[in-house]
Formats: C-alpha cells, sequence, structure tokens
C-alpha cells in the first residue's frame, strides 16, 4: 500500500514570554493512502499543532514530512502554500465559512482560484454541494443554515480542488449527537467513495471509532499508532 504522508521525528516548539512550549516532540508516524485517523488526546497535547504541521499550515521547529514518499521542504513557504492549495482541504471546529457569502459562493471561492471555466466551476460547485446534501440550500447564507449544515458546506469547501488529503479539527465539537453522527457518515462516505486520506482530531469517543488509524498525543508525544 501507498504511504500519503509520513514524518521523522516531527517537533514544534513554541518561544512564548512565559517560556519554551514543546507543543510536539519526536513524533513519526506512517499513513497510508485511504486512511481514515483519529487524532485523540487531552487538551493541550498538541492535537492542533500536528494537524497544522502535517497540513502545511506551520512550519515544524524539526523533522521531517513526506508526501508520497517525497520530503516537503518546510523551509519553502512556496512549496507549503502549493502543498496546501493542490492537495489538502482543511475543515475546523467552527466552520469558517464567510458570513456574506451564500453557500454556492463559499464553495466557488476556492474554485474561482484555479483556472477553471466559469461554467465548469458552477458546475463542479452543484455537484459538491449535492454530494454534501445540500442541493436546496445552495442560496443561503451561513446564518440561515443549521450547524450542521453549515459544517456540510464547509466540507463541500474543503472538497473542491480534489484534495488528496482532508484535515478536520474537531468537525464535530460544535454539534449534538445527532448531526455529529451525519457529519462523520459524511466523511467517512468520502473516505470510502472518494479515496481521500482523513485526518481528524477529536475528543468524541463517537467519532474515534471512525478511526481506522489512531493517533493519540500525550504532552506532545505519540502515545499511541496503530
Ligand atoms: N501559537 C502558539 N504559541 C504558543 N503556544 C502555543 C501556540 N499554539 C499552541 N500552543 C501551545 O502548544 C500546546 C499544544 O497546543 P494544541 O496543539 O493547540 O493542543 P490541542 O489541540 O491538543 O488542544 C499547548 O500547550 C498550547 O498552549
Ligand atoms: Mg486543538
Amino acid at each position: 500500500m501507498t504511504t500519503i504522508l509520513s514524518t521523522e521525528s516531527l517537533s514544534k516548539h513554541y518561544y512564548h514570554r512565559d517560556g519554551l512550549i514543546e507543543a510536539l516532540s519526536n513524533v513519526s508516524v506512517s499513513i497510508p493512502e485511504g486512511s481514515f485517523v483519529t487524532i485523540t488526546g487531552p487538551s493541550g497535547s498538541g492535537k492542533t499543532t500536528l494537524l497544522m504541521a502535517l497540513s502545511g499550515l506551520i512550519r515544524p521547529t524539526s523533522g521531517k514530512i513526506y508526501f508520497k514518499g517525497q520530503e516537503l521542504d518546510t523551509d519553502s513557504d512556496k512549496v507549503l502554500v502549493d502543498f496546501r492549495k493542490k492537495h489538502t482541504g482543511f475543515i475546523m471546529q467552527n466552520f469558517s465559512l464567510i458570513p456574506y457569502m451564500t453557500a454556492m459562493q463559499n464553495v466557488l471561492l476556492p474554485l474561482s482560484l484555479n483556472g477553471l471555466s466559469a461554467e465548469k466551476q458552477k458546475q463542479r460547485a452543484d455537484e459538491l454541494l449535492e454530494l454534501a446534501g445540500l442541493a436546496n440550500r445552495k442560496n443561503h447564507f451561513p446564518r440561515e443554515l443549521s450547524a450542521g449544515q453549515q459544517q456540510r458546506v464547509a466540507i463541500a469547501r474543503a472538497l473542491a480542488n480534489k484534495p488528496a488529503i482532508i484535515f478536520a479539527d474537531e468537525p464535530t465539537g460544535n454539534l449534538d449527537p445527532l448531526l455529529s453522527v451525519e457529519i462523520l457518515n459524511l466523511l467517512k462516505d468520502i473516505n470510502d467513495k472518494n479515496r481521500i486520506t482523513i485526518f481528524m482530531v477529536t475528543h468524541s469517543p463517537l467519532a474515534n471509532q471512525y478511526g481506522k488509524v489512531k493517533i493519540h498525543l500525550k504532552e506532545g508525544r505519540l502515545m499511541d499508532h496503530q
């Protein structure tokens, strides 16, 4: 099986005025393509930091990241931006939709940056919103949608550029259990049908059950990786 993402001794230190924080220490993982990965651990254990380092949103202090066997030059902003744009989608707990844009416009935003014709962009946004179960909510603004629907828009948007990997930071953290299951099943579908690798940070034991590969962190260190 192909390894999509792997790390060697990945560390991230923050130099805070109150002292050095070792948010991640020597994390080495190897993730097969198409995995559904869950990342758990107590608050402050480095889950978000790991997600941001793996997705090229922050630069590690030391260690290496490989995407499909190729080392990412994490010193280069251009390499990190390209990696994020071409290969990754990101979903946050608070949905992070643009409030004055409709569901359709939110999904069109990343599509407008990739050189497709206007017609193709619209067609792809339609497909994505339908896949996310929002066929009849395309022209709604975020405030006109339920929390679960807003997260569906965020998922549709994350899929826009056909990423190889989706990173989700507590995507069900603001949802009640019923809506959480709907969102988790949508992510599972995307993982099964499109073979998109998913990394999902979660506090919830229910959400953790969706993981085929489980990463558990404690004080920035890897406890479990199976
Ligand atoms: N930008 C930052 N500057 C300084 N310290 C940070 C920063 N981001 C996170 N930290 C610290 O790094 C540790 C790990 O944080 P985080 O990755 O957000 O944990 P988790 O997502 O597991 O709750 C925490 O001790 C946190 O306070
Ligand atoms: Mg976090």
